[in-house]
Parts: structure tokens; C-alpha cells; sequence
């Protein structure tokens, strides 16, 4: 069957377009994307991952962790992100505890994200102990990438986010993870030697946040990239625009021009 007009298969990148990056010594660009118009200027700007990621409990819903958001939810949100992104691959966080219950809880969650969203892979949180669940996901159809490191969701295990230093359990989580069957390894908040390590003690791409340069890819959350967020920036973020101050201050114009009786003018109303 010929495939549509404007996502062949061929325009869109895959797993296997990802691992050709790594293979050729490239660098993969990753965002996290919640909504229609984001993910489509990302997808225009030619970002290859976008990340439909649980950090929007905390970024759009204004929750303190990554915990409270649903399946449900994440779909809702998944849905507008596929809708957008013709080029881009779709990746979609199993929130808590979908990743956690029994093993086929997580391959139906995997299967509703494929289904319904015209989104592409889960992503996971966990290494060696989520090896037989990643094994299962990926038997079933749907790709997984794997998030070691720090691990938002465990957030009270772990009294708070820090940097993960232990790197022979990471490097064993990452190498569970690919043997397994990940298509990538998300590392999160690792000294930059940790990210290098666990880089080439496997094959599959490697998507760094906090990870230092010696990986295949970069991620951030996008609002924290853009200055769309009034809370704490870890460190490991560029802002590469200051969309709050824009915000703010046409907000202030507008008000402006209400009080003042400039707006709207002749040319903006009817005859
Ligand atoms: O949910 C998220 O935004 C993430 C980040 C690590 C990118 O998982």
C-alpha cells in the first residue's frame, strides 16, 4: 500500500535514522513538545526527537513533580504533538507508575500511545531492573528508549534530584537497557566522564540532559530552553530566548493600549 502525501516513511526519522547518526559520528537534537503550535515550529526548526515528557506535570499542569500526571493525560497531549510533527519522531514518557505496575500494564500503555496518538516510541525510566519490561514493550511492536541517570520519578526514593555518580551501575544499566532491546539511552544528570563512559560501553545513540558533550544527543525541556519558566533552572540549561519577557511585556502593551483607548483602532474594527 503507497504510503501519504506528506509523511512517507523516508521524510520521517526513525530508529534506524537515529542509530545512523550515531554511527556516523552526528549529534541528535531532542526537545520536549506538549502542544500543537510547539511541535510544529520544533518540527519545522528540524529537531529530530520531539519528547512529549512527563516534566509537563511540572512545566504546563504546575505540579512540584513529574508523579501526578496520568496515562490519559499524557495521551491528550501526546495526540497534539503527532498531529504536528510531519519529520520529527514522536517519543512519549510512560508517566508514574505506568512504568512500574505489571509488566503488561506498561505494553498497553506502550500500545495506546501508538494507537491513538500517531506517536512513535514510549520512553521509560530505569536500566537493568526494567530490562524484561523494556524486552516485553519492544516484542510487542512498540520501540522504547531508555532514561538512567536520575530519575525523576524517583524523586522520594532518592531525597531529591542529584547528580548520579555510580558509573558501573549506570554503565550496567545502559547496557541492560540496549541489550534489551532500547533504541536509545536517555542519561540524565551525570559528570560529563559518567555520560563519555556509558557512551561507549554501548552501541545504541546516547541522548544526554546534564551529561556533558561525549554523548550522541542533547535534550532539554523545552520551556526551560525557550525562558518560558518562572522556577529554578538546573545548570545544565542553555536559555536561548527569553519568550517570558516577550510574553510579559506584550501582555503589557495590550493592557496598555485597552486603558488608553488605542485599541483597537479604525483599521481593526468593522464598518
Ligand atoms: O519528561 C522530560 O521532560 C524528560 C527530560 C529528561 C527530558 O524526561
Amino acid at each position: 500500500m503507497a504510503a501519504s502525501s506528506s509523511k512517507t516513511p523516508s521524510q520521517r526519522v526513525t530508529t534506524r535514522t537515529l542509530q545512523k547518526i550515531r554511527t556516523d559520528g552526528g549529534n541528535i537534537s531532542m526537545l520536549t513538545a506538549y502542544d500543537f503550535p510547539t511541535a510544529e515550529v520544533l518540527d519545522e526548526a528540524g529537531i529530530d526527537i520531539l519528547l512529549v515528557g512527563d516534566s509537563l506535570a511540572m512545566v504546563v499542569q504546575g505540579h512540584d513533580t513529574t508523579l501526578p500526571v496520568t496515562m490519559d493525560e499524557m495521551l491528550y497531549h501526546a495526540k497534539m504533538v503527532g498531529r504536528a510533527a510531519k519529520r520529527a519522531m514522536v517519543v512519549v514518557d510512560l508517566p508514574f507508575p505506568e512504568g512500574q505496575l505489571e509488566i503488561m500494564r506498561s505494553v498497553e500503555a506502550g500500545a495506546r500511545v501508538l494507537k491513538e496518538s500517531n506517536c512513535h516510541a514510549v520512553k521509560l525510566e530505569g536500566g537493568a531492573e526494567q530490562a524484561r519490561r523494556i524486552e516485553t514493550i519492544v516484542t510487542a511492536g512498540i520501540p522504547v528508549m531508555a532514561h538512567v541517570g536520575l530519575r525523576p520519578q524517583n524523586v522520594h526514593v532518592d531525597g531529591g534530584y542529584r547528580v548520579q555518580r555510580n558509573v558501573t551501575t549506570l554503565i550496567e544499566d545502559a547496557q541492560a537497557a540496549e541489550q534489551a532491546g532500547a533504541f536509545a539511552v536517555l542519561i540524565e544528570c551525570v559528570p560529563s566522564d559518567v555520560g563519555q563512559a556509558i557512551t561507549e560501553a554501548v552501541k545504541v545513540p546516547t541522548i544526554g540532559i546534564g551529561a556533558g558533550s561525549h554523548v550522541t544527543g542533547q535534550v532539554l525541556v523545552t520551556h526551560d530552553m525557550i525562558g518560558f519558566n518562572s522556577g529554578y533552572l538546573p545548570r545544565f540549561v542553555r536559555q536561548f530566548s527569553d519568550v517570558r519577557t516577550t510574553i510579559h511585556d506584550a501582555a503589557v502593551a495590550y493592557r496598555n493600549a485597552i486603558k488608553g483607548g488605542e485599541f483597537p483602532a479604525g483599521e481593526e474594527s468593522f464598518r
